[in-house]
Formats: structure tokens, sequence, C-alpha cells
């Protein structure tokens, strides 16, 4: 078969669970385009291979199989980052799977705004080393990005009670491993054996609040990564009591990604901070950065 019908096959396919043409269309470029499917076209393609020099390619019966493969499992409602075990999170590649037990929770293009925040923050940090906190690592996206675009030295440390090795092979696939130091702990429990303040804290802790219906295809992820209580505050309520221990008091800042329905528990702290708020692609409070009121 060739390329493009293959193409044109997966797509007609993924309509059937993709609210549009344009997401079908998305996903079967995702799989087309994947490590995984390399191997059928002796190369990783490109979307302009893709529907160019390589649409007429002739596609083996394995390599047909194989997607067929992916797509029944996607039909079954298997999110394609798994099937695939590849994210897209700011334009690097992370995985995200190694078995039903062993998965990290998928990035989300919102928190992408904690990257450009943290960005822009390291511009102005003056301090010559810069020390960085992740809570709630998963897949490592979030330091592993920002080292990657950004040329100051900072010094990671990720923490996550819920550890996997993917974080770890993340960074070894992006040559950072000397970089992060990840710790299978929580933050209250880790605190407890360092002094160390940090110039810039990333968290984008679980946030929904426990009763709230989620999509049947994040019930995949490990819920251990989605909910946070009641009102969905517990981890960031534990996080921000421990701000003034962990942050240093200038040149520094904490960013947060939040549920829009939590951000009266961030003004009511302006005492002490001052709080900017960014909205996400859908106009919804997303990031809230803190910084010391000096
Ligand atoms: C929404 S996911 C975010 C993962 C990653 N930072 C990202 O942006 O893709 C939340 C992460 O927090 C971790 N987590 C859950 N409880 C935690 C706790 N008490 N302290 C720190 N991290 C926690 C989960 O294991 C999960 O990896």
């Amino acid at each position: 078969m060739k390329l493009i019908d293959l193409y044109r096959d997966i797509r007609s396919e993924l309509v059937k669970i993709n609210s549009c043409d344009e997401e079908a269309a998305a996903e079967a470029e995702l799989i087309l385009l994947s490590k995984r499917f390399s191997s059928y076209t002796g190369d990783t393609l490109t979307r302009e291979s893709l529907f160019g020099v390589k649409e007429q390619c002739e596609i083996s019966e394995k390599g047909v199989t194989s997607a067929r493969d992916i797509i029944k499992r996607r039909i079954e409602g298997i999110p394609l980052q798994y099937i695939l075990n590849e994210a897209w999170f700011y334009g690097l590649n992370f995985q995200v799977y190694s078995s039903k037990t062993h998965k990290t929770f998928i990035p989300r293009p919102e928190t992408e705004i904690i990257v450009e925040e943290s960005l822009k923050f390291i511009k102005s940090c003056k301090a010559s080393k810069i020390n960085a906190l992740d809570i709630g690592t998963g897949s490592g996206c979030i330091p592993i990005t920002i080292i990657k675009n950004s040329n100051r030295k900072i010094l990671w440390d990720a923490i996550d009670p819920f550890l996997t090795t993917i974080p770890y092979e993340n960074a070894k696939n992006h040559i950072l491993e000397d970089l992060i130091r990840f710790s299978k702990v929580e933050l209250s429990k880790y605190h407890r054996n360092e002094n160390k303040k940090y110039n810039l804290i990333t968290a984008n802790l679980p946030y929904v609040p426990n009763n709230s219906n989620i999509d049947s295809v994040v019930k995949h992820e490990p819920l251990e990564a989605i909910f946070g209580g009641e009102d969905g505050l517990d981890h960031i309520r534990e996080t921000v009591k421990l701000i003034p221990k962990i942050l240093q008091r200038s040149d520094s800042i904490a960013i947060f990604e939040i549920d829009p329905s939590q951000l009266t528990f961030f003004n009511a702290l302006e005492e002490i901070y001052s709080i900017e708020i960014i909205q996400d692609i859908n106009m919804l409070d997303r990031i809230v950065l803190l910084k010391f009121k000096n």
C-alpha cells in the first residue's frame, strides 16, 4: 500500500473517535511521523516528506498491520501518546509509557506556558548559577525543555513521589542526565533533608477536584497525577506553605499551573507575594506567578 493511501485510511478510521476531521488528520500524522513507524519507511518522516517525496513510497504488509494495530488500540480509547510511547512538548519528544503500571502524565500544551515564563525569568535572573526545583516532575518535561532552551547554567532538582524510570530515560535521550537530580519523594519529606533555596520553582501538581468528571481517555493516565483532593488544592496548598522556606527572597519566582477555580486561593496571598496570572489559549486563568514582595 502507498504511504499516502495508508495516511488517508488511518485518517478516515480516526474520524470515528475524534470530534473533527482536523483532529483525525493530526493523529494520523503523529502515527506515521512517529519513531515507532520509522522502521517501515526507512527513516523518521517529516510532514514535508509524508506529503512530498515519500508520498508514493510502498509500505510493507508488516507496516500496514502495525498501523492497523495502532488504530485498533486508539479506537479502544488508549491515548496515542501511550501507544506510541511518544509525546511532543515545546517541540521536543518525550517518552511517557513503559507498561500499564509504569507510565507518566502526558504533557499538555498549557504547561508550555510554565516553560515560557520560566525562560523569561531566567533571562532576567542575575544569579551566576540558577537553582531550580520542579515539583511533580512526571516525564521530566519541564526541566528538560527549559535547559534545552536556555544557555544559562541551571541546576535542577526534580521530585515526584510516583517517580518512574521514564524521566531518567528522557534526560538521557536529551543528554542532560548530569543537570537534573531526580528524587522519588514528595516535597514535605524531601525538604526535611535540604536547606537549599531555589531561584525558580515550577509546579504542575495534580489540581483537578476529586469529584470532577474526566474524559475517558484521561482515565488511562495515572490518577495520582490528576486529582488533588476535594478542591484540587491539597498539593498546591502544601507547596505554598513551604515556599518561604525553599524560595530565595529575591531574584526568584514560583510558577504554578492551576484550575481556574483556584484563583481565589492565590489572590488571598497578595499581602506576601506579587501575583501575576496568565491565561491559556482558551482564555482560562491557568498559570500563577508568585514573587516575594520586597
Ligand atoms: C499533572 S502531573 C504533571 C507532570 C509534569 N510536571 C508535566 O507537566 O507533564 C502531576 C505530577 O505530580 C506528581 N505528584 C502527585 N502527588 C504529588 C506530591 N504529593 N508531591 C509531588 N508530586 C506529586 C504526580 O506523580 C505527577 O507526576
